[in-house]
């Protein structure tokens, strides 16, 4: 039996717009991290790519730390043609400011209307280069979860989508426990009930090895 490589990002990422400074969310990485110890704990080769997080690495798992989107999507680059699968958890941020000072900028030069940009969509990019690879996306909202999950699994042709509502305390960016959803491809929509990211991360990689390895 082949074994398989899996490819897991997690965490924020930071834009910076001088050393010390940066545009960000609260995401702590811990559904990532716990994936990417899961898929280690079933058998699969597993690569992490991680966000600024104090996280600690895993025994077993290759971790590469990053900063921003676009060392996040170097890195993806690096492993993704030898991956089966992408699960793609990071909460990447969306927009990054434009200039960069390259020195901590004094109050007065800080730019009070600064110009912003678009990161990279890592998942959009490396979709584009599919082929046979599995990718399962991340849907953080916090309003219409299913509706914009629904909606990113078709734009960002993935396989799977996983929904989750950050809008709530219990279950959000940097809680210990998470409510999830999973969407086919199919329109089939998997209820996971609410459980430690933990426990869910087990389940999550049990649930996409009997419906996308066997
Ligand atoms: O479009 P949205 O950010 O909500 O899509 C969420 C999915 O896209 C997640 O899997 C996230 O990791 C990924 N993403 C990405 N690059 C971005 C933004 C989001 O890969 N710049």
């Amino acid at each position: 039996m082949k074994k398989i490589k899996c490819l897991i990002t997690a965490g924020p990422t930071r834009e910076h717009f001088d050393p010390v400074r940066y545009i960000s969310n609260p995401s702590s990485g811990k559904m990532g991290w716990f994936i990417a110890q899961a898929s280690k704990e079933f058998g699969w080769d597993t690569t992490l790519v991680l966000g600024p997080s104090a996280l600690p690495n895993i025994d077993g798992v290759n971790v590469e730390r990053v900063v921003s989107a676009e060392d996040m999507l170097s890195v993806c680059r690096k492993h993704f043609d030898d991956c089966h699968i992408l699960i793609m958890s990071a909460a990447v941020s969306d927009v990054r400011p434009k200039m960069f000072i390259n020195h901590k900028a004094k109050k007065n030069e800080i730019d009070l209307n600064p110009q912003l940009e678009r990161t990279p969509d890592i998942l959009l990019t490396l979709s584009k280069e599919k082929g046979n690879k599995v990718l399962i996306g991340f849907a953080a909202e916090t309003q219409n979860v299913l509706e914009y999950a629904k909606g990113k699994l078709e734009q960002k042709n993935l396989d799977a989508i996983v929904a989750n509502n950050v809008g709530q305390a219990s279950t959000g960016f940097a809680s210990d426990d998470n409510k999830i959803d999973v969407i086919l491809r199919t329109g089939e929509v998997i209820d996971f009930p609410q459980a430690s990211k933990k426990e869910l991360a087990n389940s999550l990689i049990k649930f996409l090895s009997d419906r996308f390895f066997k």
